[in-house]
């Protein structure tokens, strides 16, 4: 959440700035700002409450804002409301210390008060204010060099941030720290910039550094020093980012929803690619040899929001395939439990971002207790898959859109593909049943085509939606984790109340809420469940409800029940959710265009979810 950019060289920033925040916008957009600085002048501040847009005008699209180095913000407000005076960059009173601040800081009453007992006073709400303060401070206090007051102010700091902060003193020098928030540092001939995430950087280069927990990093023009906490100077390693810039354009697609929902089938296929040859699976990166696959007894599987899901879709996978237990836990609640986690476990975290607050301390969590750990995760480098013990990485590429769809694909195929391997390094799985199965997997990137052909009758029904106020999506077991992420989908970009309840749950409340027009939405593929979930939508349609099914090709009598069917193409069951999400990541993007939203940036939400 929020996005920062930081740019110097000799070219001027404030365009690079604003470029750099646009592709930022998923992670934060109630408010935006740059400062810039031309050569030895003062540095002009400029932010307003917004989108990126309003700051486009303002600036005449960074035109009106000359100089070659500067900061820029894109905000998703934690302390204090979006307004101007909330938004970033931040500054001491006499201009010295100027930054821009992702994270969230946990102590800052505490150090807003030492600073106002030493004269400092403060004009926003914010914690990034403390932080600028707190800087200029040591900065003032001891010899005045950047890197010692940066790190000064580290140590008393407690909770998360990504930092880019510009001194008076030091004309055309960026300096930045960072700790549990993600930060990169591209470089290119003369030219250095910062940036949040990769595709504010992409168009101008693809060499980055990592900048570690609790370093700190000093920016000159085409050049990069790092520094520990100590303030000694530290080597990094460069990386080469092999996404190219287009995979974070949009491609001619009108919104980055509806392109990634179309890159799938290629995603899918370059996930299952990178592990899949001669008709085995092979993981280079995941070191969990057979026999530690063997003795595991429990798996535990940890993620946040539409992670979350693909979790609860795995579980059933795991359990059919192999005689491992699997429990499916939400980050933000695992993290606090007090649970013994069970030796022979292994606990998979799920992440696009790498970066999900939760999901990174219940990570750590796990590594403390003592059990071995595994990240199924799309950004390379990310924190999540730094300090994985394993990391199976899902080729999903950028995603931009908040609302993910490429990328919870991916992480359910990698599922699919771990799951085979375990049952085989297992022994549960007949060599001839083991090959059925990743036949099938690899079926899925042509099936997710053929939905994608037939996506004008998904938009034509996403019509009768747009006025609807509630919701309910039902299925049993897969069909239920399915029916979870579409209703997840749908009322994140269209805010169409809805909720998703596993079909023999009905009876026990939500039918009450039944009455005529209400929209069902029954999720219906598992062969062994058909009828059992037809007699729920049954009993939901005597009562009034219109009903939507998502159903296998075949399945032709559920026309007497839904009004609307929209069939996949037939899969080996266990894998049915890859097919069953397309037709309801359509109907949530058609629905939130048709109520004229912005689908790409729904209000509230953020991309990456680095505060708890
Ligand atoms: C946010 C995003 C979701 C995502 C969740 C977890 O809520 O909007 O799309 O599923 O965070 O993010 P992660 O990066 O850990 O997968």
């Amino acid at each position: 959440m929020c996005g920062i950019v930081g740019f110097t060289g000799n070219r001027q920033a404030a365009p690079i700035l604003l470029d750099g925040l646009s592709k930022l916008e998923y992670r934060g957009y109630d408010s935006a700002g740059i400062a810039v600085r031309d050569g030895e002048n003062e540095t002009e501040v400029i932010k307003e409450k917004g989108k990126l847009r309003v700051l486009a005008e303002m600036t005449n699209n960074g035109q009106a804002v000359k100089g070659c180095c500067g900061i820029g913000h894109t905000r998703w407000a934690t302390h204090g409301e979006p307004s101007a005076v909330n938004a970033h960059p931040h500054a001491s009173d006499d201009g010295n210390v100027i930054a821009v601040h992702n994270g969230i800081i946990e102590n800052y009453q505490e150090l807003r008060e030492k600073l106002i007992k030493n004269g400092y006073s403060f004009h926003s709400q914010t914690d990034t204010e403390v932080a600028v303060k707190l800087v200029d401070y040591y900065y003032k206090k001891y010899a005045p060099l950047p890197i010692e007051a940066i790190a000064r102010a580290m140590v008393r700091i407690r909770g998360s941030y990504a930092l880019c902060v510009m001194f008076k003193d030091y004309p055309g020098e960026i300096y930045c720290a960072r700790k549990d928030s993600p930060m990169i540092i591209g470089i290119a001939d003369g030219e250095t910039y910062v940036a949040s995430d990769v595709p504010a950087i992409l168009k101008y280069t693809r060499n980055v550094y990592y900048i570690g927990n609790m370093e700190i990093a000093k920016l000159e023009k085409g050049a990069v020093t790092f520094f520990n906490i100590d303030s000694e100077v530290i080597d990094k390693k460069l990386t080469e980012i092999k996404w190219d810039a287009e995979s974070a354009e949009k491609g001619g697609y009108e919104h980055f929803m509806l392109k990634e929902i179309h890159e799938q089938p290629k995603v899918i296929r370059d996930t299952i690619n990178s592990v899949v040859t001669d008709g085995l699976v092979h993981f280079d990166t995941v070191s969990l040899t057979d026999e530690e696959i063997a003795e595991l007894e429990q798996v535990y599987i940890v993620a946040c929001g539409s992670a979350y899901h693909v979790g609860v879709d795995l579980q059933y996978v795991i359990e059919s395939l192999t005689s491992l237990q699997v429990r499916v836990e939400l980050a933000s609640e695992f993290r606090y439990r007090d649970m013994k986690l069970r030796g022979k476990s292994l606990v998979i975290v799920i992440s696009q971002s790498g970066e999900t607050a939760d999901t990174l301390a219940a990570l750590r969590m796990s590594k403390e207790s003592g059990v071995k750990t595994l990240g199924i995760v799309n950004v390379v480098g990310s924190s999540i898959a730094r300090e994985a013990d394993n990391v199976f990485y899902t080729l999903a590429g950028p995603e931009i859109s908040v609302a993910t769809t490429k990328a919870y694909s991916t992480q359910l195929v990698a599922g699919y593909l771990l799951a085979l391997q375990f049952a085989k390094a297992r022994g549960e799985i007949a060599d001839e049943r083991y090959d059925e199965l990743l036949a099938e997997i690899n079926t899925i990137p042509e099936k997710v085509e053929r939905i994608l052909e037939d996506k004008e009758r998904i938009q034509w029904y996403s019509n009768k939606l747009v006025n609807v106020a509630d919701s309910f999506f039902i299925g049993r077991g897969i069909d239920y984790a399915i029916g979870m992420e579409g209703s997840l989908k749908l009322k994140e970009i269209s805010y169409i109340h809805s909720e998703a309840y596993a079909a023999g749950e009905l009876k026990h409340g939500p039918i009450s809420l039944i009455e005529n027009g209400t929209i069902v939405i029954s999720v219906v593929t598992q062969d062994r469940l058909i009828e059992k979930t037809v007699s729920n939508m049954v009993e939901v349609k005597s009562r009034g409800a219109k009903l939507m099914a998502v159903t296998t090709a075949g399945n032709y009598f559920l026309e007497d029940t839904a009004e609307f069917t929209c069939y996949v193409p037939k899969i080996e069951p266990l894998f049915a959710g890859s097919l069953s999400v397309i037709p309801l990541q359509l109907l949530s993007y058609y629905v939130s265009i048709g109520k004229g939203y912005d689908v790409d940036k729904p209000r509230n939400l953020a991309k990456s979810v680095t505060v708890e």
